[in-house]
């Protein structure tokens, strides 16, 4: 999968943009606060909707003006347009100029996997910032997880607001409690499933690719569930005895919610001993070893975002990581201050874009 074209107005720092890309290699260049991360952030947002900068959807639009559009012609085994339009009110979807009423019915048809500085927090920071990295990317592979992650969430709400209230009025149905804990259940189930054949698959990879850019063997992601083996009866058992708790916190102090990964390497989780460039290259192994997966899942390959890879790992490493992209037909996008620090073989191999406070020159080479 591809991005032939891309239209932007009025996005971040760019009033208007209209490029066309290498269907392999794209790098981008120019100096700190120009506008690189914001470009391959339109790409991102294209395919999922929101930034993975994580802020407000707001601050997408520039400076001044109401509205902005995103606007990306993708290449697959077909040609598709599709265009996302983020406004004070709201933000609009369309494929094929077609609004689509669920965000959920076009967030998995564009695949990307983005690497960037921010992502090191993975494995530092909380479990509640790794559950929503790992629910995008298992919901761009499969469509269903997302649909019932919506589910989950909604009777995870219901089942809140319900035990808050059953605190304050004791005669509140504890019927209508176990109809919201058995749809909890069951799609818990569900995604314990998806998430556990997701990681089963990546560990397989992971292994290799990590092996192949550093030399080293052994690295793997645990899954923590909650769910882990336990069928129906258990889980329901669990939830009763979890009842009281449940109700003191007015909340659902139990469930897959609560999931969790962790990196380990040689048995050991990575948090706790592993340096920042070994952090940042099991990180990229993550990603790379997700394109394999969507090649063997989708039958396509994702777009593949490195943004500020040079400031993050040595040369050698960089060099290990694109001879392994460059073996494999994928469209990537680097971004990079210092361009001296690409070799001439990927200069060559690439399409290039000088970027300059919301402008960008396909450089002739
Ligand atoms: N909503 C917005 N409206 C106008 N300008 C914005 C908006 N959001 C961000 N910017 C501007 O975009 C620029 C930052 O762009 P970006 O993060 O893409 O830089 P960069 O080229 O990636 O820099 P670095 O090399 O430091 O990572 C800043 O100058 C910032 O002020
Ligand atoms: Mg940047």
């Amino acid at each position: 999968m591809q991005i032939v074209n891309l239209k932007l107005l009025n996005f971040r720092n760019y009033d208007s943009l209209n490029l066309t890309f290498s269907l392999n290699n794209n790098l981008i260049y120019g100096n700190n606060g120009t506008g690189k991360t914001n470009l391959v952030e339109a790409i991102y947002v294209l395919a999922l909707t929101k930034s993975f900068r994580g802020s407000l959807d707001n601050v997408l639009i520039m400076d001044g003006k109401n509205l902005t559009r995103i606007s990306g012609t993708i290449k697959d085994n077909v040609i598709h347009d599709y265009q996302i339009i983020v406004s004070n009110d709201g933000k609009i979807v369309k494929i094929d100029k077609k609004t689509k009423a669920k965000l959920s019915e076009y967030i998995s048809k564009i695949n990307v996997i983005m690497f960037s500085p921010d992502d090191l927090r993975f494995i530092k920071d909380s479990p509640k910032l790794r559950r929503e990295k790992v629910n995008l990317d298992i919901s761009q592979l499969d469509n269903e997880y997302l649909k019932i992650l919506s589910l989950y969430n909604k009777i995870l709400k219901q089942r809140n607001a319900y035990l808050k209230t059953m605190y304050l009025n004791s005669n509140n149905s504890s019927e209508y409690l176990k109809i919201l804990t058995d749809k909890l259940i069951n799609y818990g189930i569900i995604l314990t499933g998806k998430r556990k054949s997701f990681f089963t698959k990546l560990n397989v990879v992971i292994k290799d690719v990590y092996k192949n850019i550093t030399g080293i063997d052994d690295v793997s992601i645990k899954y923590l569930s909650n769910y882990e083996d336990y069928d129906y009866e258990k889980l329901n058992e669990i939830y009763k005895n979890c009842y009281k708790k449940d109700l003191i916190n007015g909340k659902t102090t139990f469930g897959i919610h609560h999931d969790d990964y962790i990196f380990i390497l040689k048995d050991k989780p990575f948090k706790d001993f592993a340096s920042e460039g070994q952090q940042k290259n099991a990180i990229i192994a993550y990603k790379l070893a997700e394109i394999v997966i969507f090649k063997e899942i989708k039958n396509t390959c994702p777009i593949l975002i490195l943004d500020d890879l040079f400031s993050e790992l040595d040369s050698e490493k960089i060099t290990n990581i694109l001879n392994l992209l460059n073996n494999d037909n994928i469209q990537t996008f680097i971004t990079t201050t210092e361009i001296d620090l690409v070799s001439q073989d990927i200069k060559n191999k690439s399409k290039i874009f000088y970027c300059d406070n919301g402008k960008i020159k396909e450089e002739v080479q």
